[in-house]
């Protein structure tokens, strides 16, 4: 086993909580696909698609400091959604608590004098404000538009501009 500082132990463990945060909105898009909100879905899958690359980022760079990286279970998500304004209550409520788990490793990265980390994190910091306003904006969109289906479907439509990115052929084929 190679390094494993309190740094890098930290750095693990928000590895783990973006992996699961791909998890969860994964189950939220399961919610969307069951109601045919197809925009809806499609923006989930584009976000669940997001936070795999997140922790990626975090991956990549605890092996480039030479630390090691332990890939720990996932906790299994909530699956059981009421409607789309829960779905996206909850979500930005989990990304509050993403945004205090990356300033928790600003701060450690601060005592730890590990500038390469606090460099790294910034980038976090200022994504996890737009993770906040995406959510926030479209809980507000759903709270105007209450219970009335055209409003719903309206949204749907402008949001099924977001898509994940495809798989090509040649990723299929392997
Ligand atoms: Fe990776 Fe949505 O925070």
């Amino acid at each position: 086993m190679k390094k494993m500082t309190k740094m890098i132990k930290a750095l693990n463990e928000q590895i783990n909580k973006e992996i699961f945060s791909g998890y969860l909105y994964l189950s939220m898009v399961s919610y969307f696909e069951e109601h045919s909100l197809d925009g809806f879905a499609s923006w989930f899958k584009a976000q669940a698609q997001e936070e795999l690359f997140h922790a990626m980022k975090i991956y990549d760079f605890v092996h480039e400091i030479g630390g090691t990286v332990v890939l720990e279970a996932i906790e299994k998500p909530d699956i059981e959604w009421t409607s789309p304004l829960q779905i996206f209550e909850e979500g930005l409520e989990h990304e509050k608590f993403i945004t205090a788990s990356i300033h928790e490793l600003v701060d450690l990265a601060q005592e730890e004098k590990h500038y390469p980390a606090l460099d790294m994190l910034k980038w976090f910091v200022a994504e996890q404000v737009e993770e906040e306003a995406n959510f926030s904006y479209h809980v507000d969109l759903l709270k105007m538009s209450g219970d009335k289906g055209s409003a719903l479907l309206f949204m749907n439509s402008k949001m099924a501009a977001r898509v994940p990115l495809p798989l090509s052929a040649d990723q299929m084929a392997e």
